[in-house]
């Protein structure tokens, strides 16, 4: 056998959307972001991160539906561009990339679609440009892109403290399956914590927890126990700069949702249910009653970012 490599022309990556399953915020630190204690799932929303050699430039196309494209940028200030530029300069290598990335996950609504796109960015031009990083290695330099890429890279489900960057496996079992309701209108994660802070400012917050209850309910694999443990600090932020989403919790609720809430910062909502029968029950509730842009079935959790 000859040691000869064909050279890789194209690394496509397929990353998850997230969720927060419980998402405690408590006060601001002197770095200007909230303590976070966040419990993550990966779900099966993917987008697609291809990566295609270039001599110098690292650009970047978006492809997908046209009120989604519209709204990322293209520029240096896309995340997997930044992402990929940071790689390089880890790795010292001269070399540019072009990254074409397929979204599916919603833009600013809550499920860290910029942020799973710098984790296959990471994870694709690794693989490139033959960086042999681990994925450990990897995620510190993800620490540096937003909160939640690290977890990204890693998907399944997962705590997450400081500020949501620091990932550890949780212990669980069992499949879950989503209804998850989406908005065009985004809402931006920086305003949507400037509420919180704003709600609270006379509070003394206490610093966040993650619930032993919702602990045990991942353990044991029941959606029923799972959907009384969920919760999110920012939800009654969302809601005050979008009161119309109230409307279409309501919805999912009376659709017989285990549990309804905000994913993350919002405004997508999330509706749990205990089968696939019941997930289409509540799509067909919440279609019917057009509260919502878009539902996108989902099931959980995944595992993070990896080349297909
Ligand atoms: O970490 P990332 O860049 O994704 O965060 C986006 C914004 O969300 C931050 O600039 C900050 O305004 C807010 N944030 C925060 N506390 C966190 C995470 C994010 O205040 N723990």
């Amino acid at each position: 056998m000859s040691g000869y490599c064909e050279p890789v022309t194209s690394v496509s990556v397929i990353v998850p959307a997230k969720i927060n399953l419980h998402l405690g915020v408590g006060a601001v630190r002197p770095d200007g972001y909230h303590r976070l204690a966040t419990v993550y799932q990966a779900v099966d929303v993917h987008d697609e991160v291809r990566a295609e050699p270039a001599t110098d430039d690292i650009t970047v196309t978006i492809h997908g539906d046209e009120d989604v494209t519209s709204s990322v940028p293209t520029g240096p200030d896309n995340l997997a561009v930044k992402a990929a530029e940071m790689l390089r300069d880890v790795l010292g290598v001269d070399e540019g990339v072009s990254l074409h990335i397929r979204k599916n996950i919603p833009v600013a609504g809550g499920m860290a679609g910029g942020s799973a796109d710098a984790a296959a960015a990471l994870v694709a031009c690794n693989t490139l440009w033959a960086g042999g990083l681990s994925r450990d290695e990897l995620a510190e330099i993800a620490v540096d892109l937003g909160s939640d890429v690290p977890f990204l890279l890693f998907g399944g489900n997962a705590i997450g403290t400081g500020r949501g960057e620091k990932v550890s496996p949780v212990l669980a079992q069992g499949s879950y399956h989503w209804a998850i309701g989406t908005s065009k209108e985004g809402l931006s994660t920086p305003e949507v914590f400037k509420e919180f802070d704003r709600l609270n400012e006379n509070l003394d917050l206490q610093p966040p927890a993650v619930p032993d209850e919702l602990l045990a309910a991942l353990r044991s694999g029941n959606p029923w126990a799972l959907g009384l443990g969920l919760s999110n600090d920012l939800e009654d932020a969302a809601l005050s700069l979008r009161p119309d989403l109230e409307e279409t919790l309501t919805v999912g609720r009376e659709a017989g949702a285990l549990a309804a809430m905000l994913s993350g910062s919002g405004p997508t909502c999330l509706f749990l249910a205990s089968d696939e029968a019941h997930l289409m029950d509540i799509s067909v509730a919440l279609a019917s009653s057009e509260v919502c842009d878009d539902i996108i079935s989902a099931r959980g959790p995944v595992s993070g970012a990896h080349v297909v």
